[in-house]
């Protein structure tokens, strides 16, 4: 018997715990359509907002390639392995207005299907807190079966959008409650990784009542500065801003941050993002205490919205239950949120065994030969 994919996170039940992350595979109905015909459980779209968007000319993403000598670049080059996806791309510059009647027609055609609705206004006034409440009786109304609140957008000059609200813990809790004193479904808030400590965020997020947190979004990063001509490999008339790093390099940097927000909160929500492009990727968030998992950058590259990435998602995860036995997420869900603790914890040899730690790649060897 194949076994059972399915969860329930936040109340709402997910054919499976894959979902496409807020992003240009879920920028329009036609491609989170074509998302859920390949099989993705759940989408969250594209961050939509109230204030009219215009995106830097030319290219919004590239992604950064490696060759085995460890060139590293965004010209396109063959024999690369991918390290990363770099974008300075802003939220939908499509208009409530194009959305709502768009998610009307998504629920209708895949009503067993979760369309999580990304909003995003600013914090710094009345007018724009009711913002946040317009956008979400909006797409309530047309049917989006929970919100994520874009607290981590890295992109944004003002002080009182994006990551900066993810960076203000009071402000963090005066969105979630705003937006929870509307909301009839689930609010998620997905917060910056670009913080000293993300439990204080998550812990004002879960006071305005937040149903889950997400993380990660994008790290902070520049494009890097090809040693020819010296200009940025992205740029503007030779300008740059900091942009957002996906992708695989940010994997054990996105499982970091998630590793602290399972242990402090471990009966709470949460949906881990950053660089899954397979399911032993996935199962580093789940075994961490994920209920389901986000993926932008491998969809991207594969036709767009990751036919290839979620079915090889749902078979791996189908083959690793079957192997082990498991009926459910839940019988491994968290299993090693416990194995991460403080650096002192950790086991030292005994003395002759001692060896200065020098047994590993990386080291000189010492006088004896020993390494
Ligand atoms: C081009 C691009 C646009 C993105 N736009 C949004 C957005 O509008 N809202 C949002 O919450 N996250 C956005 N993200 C962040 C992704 O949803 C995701 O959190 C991040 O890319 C890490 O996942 P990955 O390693 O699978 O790419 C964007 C990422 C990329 C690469």
């Amino acid at each position: 018997m194949t076994p059972d994919i399915s969860v329930t996170f936040t109340g709402l039940k997910f054919t499976n715990p894959f979902l496409l992350s807020s992003a240009p595979p879920t920028e329009s109905d036609t491609n989170i359509m074509r998302a859920f015909d390949a099989g993705w459980g759940g989408v969250v779209t594209k961050t939509i907002g109230m204030h009219p968007v215009t995106n830097v000319a030319g290219p919004k993403t590239k992604f950064l390639r490696t060759t085995l000598d460890g060139r590293l670049s965004m010209q396109k080059r063959p024999d690369t392995a991918l390290h990363s996806s770099w974008n300075w791309e802003l939220i939908s510059d499509k208009p409530l207005d194009w959305w709502a009647p768009k998610i009307a027609g998504i629920k209708k055609a895949y009503p067993d299907r979760m369309l999580v609705a990304s909003i995003m206004a600013g914090s710094g006034s009345d007018k724009e807190l009711e913002h946040w409440q317009t956008l979400a009786k909006a797409c309530q109304d047309e049917g989006a079966d929970a919100f994520e609140l874009n607290l981590s957008c890295p992109h944004m000059d003002r002080k009182d959008m994006g990551s900066n609200i993810g960076k203000d813990q009071e402000q963090v809790s005066i969105v979630t409650e705003v937006v929870k004193a509307v909301a009839r479904v689930p609010v998620w808030c997905k917060l910056t990784p670009s913080t000293t400590d993300i439990v204080e965020e998550a812990s004002a997020a879960f006071r305005g009542g937040a149903d889950a947190i997400v993380s990660s979004n994008t790290f902070p990063s520049l494009p890097l500065i090809d040693p020819e001509t010296l200009d940025f490999e992205m740029n503007v008339d030779g300008l740059v801003s900091s942009g957002g790093l996906g992708g695989p390099a940010i994997l054990p940097q996105s499982l970091a941050k998630m590793s602290q927000l399972t242990q402090a909160f471990p009966d709470k929500a949460f949906s881990g993002i950053g660089g899954i492009s397979e399911f032993a990727h996935a199962l580093n968030y789940m075994l961490l205490g994920c209920g389901t998992v986000q993926v932008c950058t491998a969809a991207m590259l594969d036709r767009a919205i990751g036919p290839t990435v979620i079915k090889n998602l749902i078979e791996g995860m189908q083959q690793f239950m079957e192997k082990r036995g498991y009926a459910s997420l839940e019988d491994f869900r968290g299993l090693r949120r416990g194995n991460v603790v403080v650096h002192s914890k950790i086991r030292r040899p005994d003395g002759k065994e001692y060896h200065g730690g020098h047994d590993a790649e990386g080291y000189a060897t010492d006088q004896t030969g020993r390494h």
